[in-house]
């Protein structure tokens, strides 16, 4: 398995490309499933994630082809030819679940695997099922799968979601385009990747309204047609680059990279006193006179704090001036990197969903072992503020979400290696 290698010091100065969001793409995917026409999508991330959504649409009878080096990926769901979703398959990526709500409006029935746990907590599937049933969907759990069966095909409702989960968002907007009738769902998600893929959705045809807040009201239309749609900037590959020069020191430039996608975060900074520039190309980031200070920091759902920049954003916390206390909402188990930094000097103490963190002045490497995918990337980051080596062990987590991750901070003078295991 390959191991990544970074020796810390040294400040980081230069640009950084920031790739189309892995969980956009993961829901734009499947919407292609919607529509017998081509669905073409346009700056999309090279990543490992994206290769498993791949081979599950393939496997349900989509046509796909990378292009231009994996940045297009142009699919053709003209026929559907199995209707199951495999559990080797899904129990490796949960966004897979996103075939459901497509499958169930277009096709009537579908078949698809629970994913199971995964190392940030349980993830159960309720809200989309109870979703899909008020569109009048019959669900059952056979065997780790769920069976949904919509007679007649799926009909509009009003919908409150008890929580405003990403997913079952997704999978409710995208089945309730080919609805009967109107859908209005409450309480939903609100999050940037959801208006990208209604964005998509309109240009199939889809006839929706009120994405980015948290009502949503869709008019389901016979069929939808095909499209070309360029992915949205992953707003957490952003923070994740936009903190590496804080932590190292320097000042980089993350190209692609709005504000307003990822405004909580950049608030924080503000407030542990970096520098965030938007500029015409994207957003400059600086640390230049010593250490931040330690800010307080609670997970939300959009807009407030991104669970997915947590581990990221106490990497710093580790060497900032002060106390800092993290509290993670999202997912109940998602203090697995305290360990690893823990092991590299930090001082952090974890009592249930609250982590507090006292800034030590120096971080030294260590071998580490990555757990998931944000906790690597905490790893390497903390790694490069770091006395002496750091060894990720685990990569295979990182090339889920970080496309060539080495070679963009290498190219801002990290020094970061990848060495090839067996
Ligand atoms: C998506 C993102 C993930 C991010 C998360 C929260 C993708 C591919 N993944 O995941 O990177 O960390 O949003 O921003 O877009 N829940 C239930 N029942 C359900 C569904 C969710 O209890 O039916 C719970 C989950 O266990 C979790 C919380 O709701 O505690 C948030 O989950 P959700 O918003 O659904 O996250 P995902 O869509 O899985």
């Amino acid at each position: 398995m390959d191991s990544i290698i970074v020796t810390g010091g040294g400040a980081l100065e230069g640009q950084i490309p920031i790739a189309g969001a892995k969980n956009a793409a993961l829901t734009l995917m499947p919407a292609t499933l919607l529509s017998e026409e081509p669905l073409t999508l346009t700056n999309m991330p090279r990543l490992s994630d994206i290769r498993t959504m791949t081979a599950l649409l393939s496997s349900l009878g989509t046509e796909v082809s990378a292009l231009s080096q994996g940045q297009v990926v142009a699919m053709s769901s003209h026929t559907i030819s199995n209707h199951t979703a495999d559990y080797d398959i899904v129990r490796k990526m949960r966004a897979s679940n996103l075939v459901l709500g497509p499958m169930l409006a277009r096709e009537h029935h579908a078949v698809v695997s629970l994913p199971g746990g995964c190392a940030i907590g349980a993830r159960p599937m309720d809200i989309h099922t109870i979703g899909l049933e008020a569109l009048g969907a019959e669900i059952e759990l056979k065997d780790g799968y769920l069976h949904a069966v919509a007679r007649g095909g799926l009909k509009g409702a009003v919908h409150e979601l008890r929580f405003p989960s990403v997913g079952a968002t997704e999978n409710l907007v995208m089945a309730a385009t080919l609805a009967k009738g109107t859908t209005v769902l409450k309480n939903a998600a609100r999050e940037p990747e959801i208006v990208d893929l209604v964005s998509c959705l309109k240009k199939m045809g889809a006839q929706i309204a009120g994405e980015g807040t948290s009502t949503i009201e869709i008019q389901g239309v016979d069929r939808l047609h095909g499209a070309t749609h360029p992915v949205v900037t992953d707003r957490i590959e952003l923070g994740t680059y936009m903190l590496a020069p804080v932590i190292a020191g320097g000042e980089v430039e993350c190209l692609g990279g709005r504000i307003s996608l990822i405004e909580a975060f950049c608030e924080k900074l503000d407030a542990a006193g970096v520098s965030v520039t938007e500029t015409d190309a994207g957003i400059k980031v600086a640390r230049k006179n010593g250490r931040v200070s330690a800010v307080d920091v609670t997970t939300e759902v959009f807009p407030g704090f991104p669970t997915d920049l947590q581990a990221q954003m106490m990497a710093l916390m580790c060497t900032a001036d002060g106390v800092s206390v993290l509290e993670e909402k999202i997912f109940e188990n998602r203090f697995m990197h305290t360990p690893e930094l823990v092991r590299m000097g930090a001082n952090i103490d974890v009592q249930g969903g609250t982590a507090t963190v006292t800034g030590v002045d120096r971080l030294k490497g260590a071998p580490v072992m990555a757990t998931d995918l944000r906790a690597s990337v905490s790893l390497i980051l903390a790694g490069l503020a770091a006395e002496g080596q750091t060894t990720v062990n685990r990569v295979y987590h990182l090339d889920r979400g970080y496309e060539k991750i080495e070679d963009k901070l290498g190219n801002v003078g990290a020094k970061i290696e990848r060495v090839r295991g067996i």
